[in-house]
């Protein structure tokens, strides 16, 4: 398989500096040569300049309006060029509102998506329901249809038509869901597998229900949103809000292997590393090489081992 990179050294989703430092990052860990060893091909189109917006102070609660509507609509633009050259996107980022670019393009590239959404939190507030403002606690709201007359007309989104259906989405590890998300996700009927799940199931069972609903859903490419704080923060520290009783290396890992199996993988994120929040230099270092570990899973490496296609034994 063939895996094109995108850096996306954004953070202005949410009001901690630190996580635009995520893409070069995880390149450092030596991501690069891993996927090579696990015979991908893999061009990395580097990291997505943007410019500053100006007077971009806050409308109401909502913060950085311009920068984050600005920044995605050229993400957008970005993944749809790599995906055209064929490759698997990888989006590097950065904080999780780049997902509103990444879904948008992708959907523009290839038509509808199953979107597997992993994550502490729903990321699903409406401009209107928003506590913090911060719009990487929002990305879901712009992209997904069925919430088109709940979020208002905001001049920086215009270029954005929400492109998915709520009916192909699965939440797995959420443990944080403010109230008006989880009246959203109530009402419409989200496929979601919360951490309460994950104990009573186990992680097999939800991903064999989680591929058996994208399937009944007509076998879609899917559209992987990895939040690093769905994992445990005693793996992860390093990120923006951590949040207690998350999913544990394994089963992390687990889930991208299961992704990867049903061969239809076409875009993944993996976002939310902010080294500036890891407290030790250990931490911050469990958190990169799990997200290195995940994406890894993503593109074929087995726990069983692997070898290349063209190994010749001593
Ligand atoms: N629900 C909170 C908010 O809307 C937290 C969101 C955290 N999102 C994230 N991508 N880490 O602000
Ligand atoms: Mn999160
Ligand atoms: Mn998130």
């Amino acid at each position: 398989s063939s895996v094109g990179i995108i850096g996306a050294p954004f953070s202005k989703g949410q009001p901690r500096g630190g996580v635009e430092r995520g893409p070069d990052l995880i390149r450092a860990a030596g991501l690069l040569p891993k996927l090579h060893e696990l015979e991908c091909a893999v061009k990395d189109y580097g990291n997505l300049a943007f410019e500053e917006a100006e007077l971009d102070g806050p409308e109401g609660v909502l913060k950085n309006l311009k920068a984050v509507g600005g920044f995605n609509q050229r993400l957008s633009q970005a993944v749809q060029l790599v995906k055209k050259d064929g490759h698997t996107t990888v989006m590097l980022g950065g904080d999780h509102s780049l997902a509103i670019g990444s879904i948008h393009g992708h959907s523009a590239a290839v038509g509808q998506l199953g979107i597997v959404w992993v994550d502490a939190h729903a990321d699903i507030n409406t401009p209107l329901t928003t506590s913090t403002g911060n719009l990487h606690g929002q990305p879901l709201s712009f992209l997904v249809k069925e919430l088109q007359s709940s979020v208002p007309v905001l001049p920086s989104f215009s270029w954005l038509k929400p492109c998915i259906s709520v009916k192909d989405l699965v939440y797995i590890g959420l443990r944080d869901v403010d109230p008006g998300e989880h009246y959203i996700l109530k009402e419409l009927g989200v496929k979601m597998f919360s951490m309460s799940e994950v104990d009573q199931l186990g992680v097999s069972r939800v991903m064999e229900e989680t591929c058996d609903y994208l399937s009944s859903r007509g076998n879609k490419p899917i559209h992987l949103s990895y939040d690093i704080d769905a994992i445990d923060p005693t793996v992860t520290p390093a990120t923006g809000t951590p949040v207690v009783g998350g999913l544990s290396y394994r089963e992390g890992v687990y889930i991208t292997e299961c992704l990867r199996e049903t061969g239809r993988l076409s875009a993944v994120d993996l976002v939310e590393v902010n080294p500036l929040l890891g407290k030790t230099e250990e931490g911050i270092q469990s958190t990169v090489s799990m997200a290195v570990d995940l994406l890894l899973g993503c593109f074929g490496r087995l726990r069983e081992g692997n070898h290349p296609s063209d190994y010749n034994p001593p």
